[in-house]
């Protein structure tokens, strides 16, 4: 962010105050900070990666005209920036406000049975964007991607997790007349298999190899994924979602329906070769827009990423009350001073204390986050009390949580992955009369 808007605001610090001596590296794959001369992690750079990759820095004066537009408060995570940078995101803005409608792209890839808290924040920021704009959501599960990526999963393992993921992100709260959900391994066939294909032929490898940096070596799944990863961002993928008519799919409005994809930044390199080449399918779409969210710290603290495989970097969904008291107490690395008394003397430091920083993500009143900041500061909090703030707040999300994971049956997943018309209030927009009256003369597919 450019400009402050809580003095709670996840800090970022710039490569050059931080003295790089090993770079960060950050690609869909590998998720690295840097180091500095002596070894140490550093916190990711968030505006260098913002600068690299040429993304527009989240501000105030967006911040304010969502707010106009939507006559929403900005989620606490845009106030203080876990969600930091985005690409259009104001053509989101025109739309609504001109009373038109966009839909949602999001997905994971289902590497593991259950979901940590890092997990779930993309998801429930979309959720949130899907009751803000009352718009149709999709999600896809890369279960094919996570086969591809690692060499010890196998496609029916990776089949059974997708399904056990696609439970936790229902147990989110999105919004079933709205919403899709699906395993790319049983969906991606007929139209969307097809849009794959069309928008392969117009990749060459040597662009698959500058966003991903993969070589001759690379299993040639790899090198295709990305075509199905983009082409979800595509009306005409999902035609029962628009039309119970099946002719009516082919309506030109369907492909021009403009997509917004909430993601951690990570995912940004496929969806720059998506932007750059919507345009050119045979029924083009526009250019979609992209948010993009920070990595949430590890329990050991800046420069880590919460990993599914490591029990004990972040706080699951599965997790009990007590787990949660424990990890927390024991794992959770702390801004506060060795002893109590240098604590009291000297103040303890907010900025690396993994449970301010998770009270941040998860205390909505700026007001409470303030004090506890100022007080931990000045010494009067202890680190023993900033983290019971912290227990207390994330047993609570977990439980609410958990109680809604309970009432997803296997009947109501079932629901929830079968493609069917999606119900939201603007979706007679998509199907303009002025529009189809051109159908026929406008989506001739080219010959070469
Ligand atoms: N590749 C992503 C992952 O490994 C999953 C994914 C697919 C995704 N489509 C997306 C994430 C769109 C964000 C937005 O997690």
């Amino acid at each position: 962010m450019t400009e402050a808007t809580t003095t709670a605001e996840i800090p970022i610090r710039s490569a050059e105050e931080s003295g790089v001596s090993k770079e960060q590296t950050i690609d869909p794959w590998s998720v690295d900070a840097g180091q500095d001369a002596e070894g140490n992690s550093l916190e990711f750079d968030y505006v260098a990666i913002s600068k690299k990759w040429n993304t527009s820095l989240i501000d105030e004066a967006l911040l304010e005209r969502f707010e106009k537009v939507t006559g929403h408060k900005p989620h606490r995570w845009l106030r203080r920036g876990l969600f930091f940078s985005h690409r259009d995101f104001n053509r989101i803005l025109d739309l609504h406000e001109k009373g038109e409608t966009f839909f949602l792209y999001t997905g994971r890839g289902p590497s593991s049975g259950s979901m940590h808290i890092g997990h779930t924040i993309p998801f429930e920021f979309t959720k949130w964007l899907q009751d803000v704009f009352d718009v149709p959501c999709v999600i896809m599960l890369t279960d094919d991607e996570k086969a591809l990526f690692k060499e010890d999963l196998t496609f029916e393992a990776v089949l059974q997790f997708a399904m056990d993921n696609a439970k936790d992100i229902i147990s989110v709260g999105f919004d079933q007349k709205k919403t899709f959900i699906y395993s790319d391994l049983k969906y991606v066939a007929g139209h969307m298999l097809m849009n794959a294909w069309e928008f392969s032929k117009l990749l060459t490898f040597n662009q698959v190899r500058g966003a991903f940096g993969f070589n001759e070596s690379t299993n040639c799944g790899r090198i295709f994924f990305p075509t199905v990863q983009c082409v979800a961002a595509f009306g005409t993928s999902y035609p029962a979602l628009w039309s119970d008519n099946p002719g009516e799919e082919r309506n030109p409005d369907v492909a021009a329906m403009q997509c917004l994809i909430p993601m951690a930044i990570d995912q940004d390199p496929y969806f720059r070769l998506l932007r750059d080449n919507a345009h050119r399918m045979a029924r083009p779409s526009p250019k979609p827009a992209l948010i993009h969210s920070r990595f949430l710290t590890a329990l050991q603290g800046v420069g880590g990423k919460m990993s599914a495989s490591n029990p004990n970097s972040a706080i699951f969904m599965s997790d009990t009350p007590g787990q949660i008291k424990k990890k927390i107490n024991n794992h959770a690395f702390s801004g506060g001073r060795e002893t109590l008394e240098m604590h009291r003397e000297l103040g303890g430091n907010p900025d690396v204390d993994v449970p301010f920083q998770y009270l941040s993500y998860f205390e909505d009143d700026d007001e409470k986050l303030k004090k506890l900041e100022a007080e931990y500061r000045a010494g009067t909090l202890t680190s023993g009390e900033m983290k019971k703030e912290c227990v207390t707040l994330l047993q609570a999300y977990v439980e609410g949580y958990q109680t809604r994971r309970k009432a997803v049956t296997d009947d109501v997943l079932a629901e929830y992955m079968r493609p069917r018309k999606m119900e939201w209030s603007r979706s007679d927009t998509i199907f303009k009369p002025e529009k189809s009256k051109g159908k026929k003369g406008k989506k001739v597919r080219s010959k070469s």
